[in-house]
């Protein structure tokens, strides 16, 4: 798969999510489905956004011990997700568990990338909850070569850290990236962003866009400009 566009569909139904669909008539747009929809809807979002002929990133950032993981990523690889993930946090024996549950009879299974540390938690969080005192930098990219070395496809990550993931971890090592938005539009609750040229020229492979499509005025035409900006 090359650079592609994956809108984050954050919608509470799946009636909102197939109308917003329906405005994609040029290209399928990748698909992301977070914990809301796919809490709210089940395994049959997946299917029927599948069957509408859409690729599907299902961000359901698994974490747990390894045979629950492993069990539960066979399900998931069942609806045909192309890409899921889970927390490198539950450790490289939770990671080589995760990709053995998520091959197919017919040997094919869906990219697997891993969340380093959330973007919400901050240095302070880091030291004084988590009790990891390296700085997140450091976390990050540490995080990110374990889930290298257990086989894992890539990893969810700032456009900011795309670089470094790549330099550390190497160029066909997947770099997933939140936190994108256009040179004149609303940051909302984003603090370090960059735009879809931006994250091209950074390396990002693919870009996860939410609201500067979902919320837009005319989303086909703003995903066309992310089209535009960052694979074309
Ligand atoms: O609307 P917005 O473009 O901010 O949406 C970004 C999407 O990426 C949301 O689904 C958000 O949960 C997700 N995400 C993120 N930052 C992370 C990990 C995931 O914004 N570090």
């Amino acid at each position: 798969m090359g650079k592609d566009v994956i809108i984050a569909c954050d919608f509470p139904t799946a009636e909102q999510t197939l109308s917003f669909l329906d405005r994609f008539t040029d290209r399928k747009p990748f698909v992301k489905i977070g914990m809301e929809l796919f809490y709210a809807e089940g395994p049959a979002i997946v299917r029927k956004i599948k069957q509408r002929g859409h690729k599907i990133f299902l961000d359901l950032k698994l974490h747990d011990i390894p045979n629950t993981v492993r069990k539960a990523m066979t399900v998931l690889s069942g609806l045909d997700a192309d890409i899921v993930n889970l927390h490198a946090a539950g450790t490289a024996e939770m990671m080589r568990a995760a990709l053995e549950g998520l091959v197919r009879p017919d040997g094919s299974r869906p990219l697997l990338i891993a969340v380093t540390q959330l973007t919400s938690t901050n240095q302070e969080a880091l030291e004084t909850e988590l009790l990891i005192r390296e700085p997140m930098d450091e976390v990050v990219l540490s995080y990110a070569e374990n889930a290298k070395r257990a086989g894992l496809d890539g990893v969810v990550c700032s456009p900011l850290e795309a670089a470094a993931v790549h330099t550390r971890c190497g160029a066909g090592f997947l770099t997933v990236t939140p936190g994108v938005r256009f040179a004149d539009g609303d940051r909302g609750d984003q603090k370090r962003v960059m735009t879809p040229a931006q994250a091209k020229a950074a390396g990002s492979d693919y870009i996860v866009v939410g609201r500067p499509i979902t919320a837009a005025p005319d989303p086909a035409a703003a995903y066309a400009r992310c089209i535009a900006e960052f694979v074309d």
